[in-house]
């Protein structure tokens, strides 16, 4: 497996709206390569999910993985998810509001409103169909990956940006002990 270089905000990979991945592809040993190489990517980083634009392929794959992290402590465990062409349905209006960094934005925080219940469709590694209903912080990861999949990053998202925080001053002043 390899560790694939991250794409940083400003390019224009992450500015794309990207292609649906062909059934046909999926089990590919390429793109099987691929989605390994984005989960050790995605662990090598700590983070809890990678979209492909990030690792500049404009392909509708994301990898998720919430655990013990040092770069989100404290949160409810999502299991290791391969979501390939994934669409993403609100199940209510109710948002709430909550912390979000992205590997392509390293350094930064900010508060970002999500939808708190969603209804997931999409498939797996294997191509095989998905549907699930997630909530609180296992639903923001999938909407913050998704988000990466149409140009989109989490600060598109924010109110406003008076919440942007560089992480040493996010540990200092808000992070809940
Ligand atoms: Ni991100």
């Amino acid at each position: 497996m390899s560790i694939l270089k991250v794409a940083r905000l400003g390019h224009p990979v992450l500015r794309r709206v990207t292609d649906e991945l062909p059934l046909d592809q999926i089990r590919s040993v390429e793109i099987q390569k691929f989605i390994d190489d984005m989960i050790e990517t995605m662990k090598e980083h700590d983070g809890v999910g990678l979209a492909a634009v990030q690792v500049h392929e404009s392909s509708r794959i994301t990898v998720l993985e919430v655990a013990e992290n040092p770069r989100y402590p404290k949160k409810p465990e999502v299991p290791l998810s391969v979501l390939i062409n994934p669409n993403v349905t609100p199940l209510t209006d109710e948002m709430e509001e909550d912390w979000e960094g992205c590997l392509s934005i390293p350094e930064l925080r900010g508060r970002v409103p999500r939808y708190k219940t969603i209804q997931v469709q999409a498939l797996d590694r294997d191509g095989k169909p998905l549907e699930f209903t997630a909530s609180g912080f296992h639903a923001r990861v999938i909407q913050h990956e998704w988000d990466h999949l149409n140009g989109k990053v989490f600060l598109d998202r924010m109110r406003d940006l008076s919440t942007l925080t560089y992480l040493q001053e996010f540990s200092r002043y808000w992070l809940e002990k």
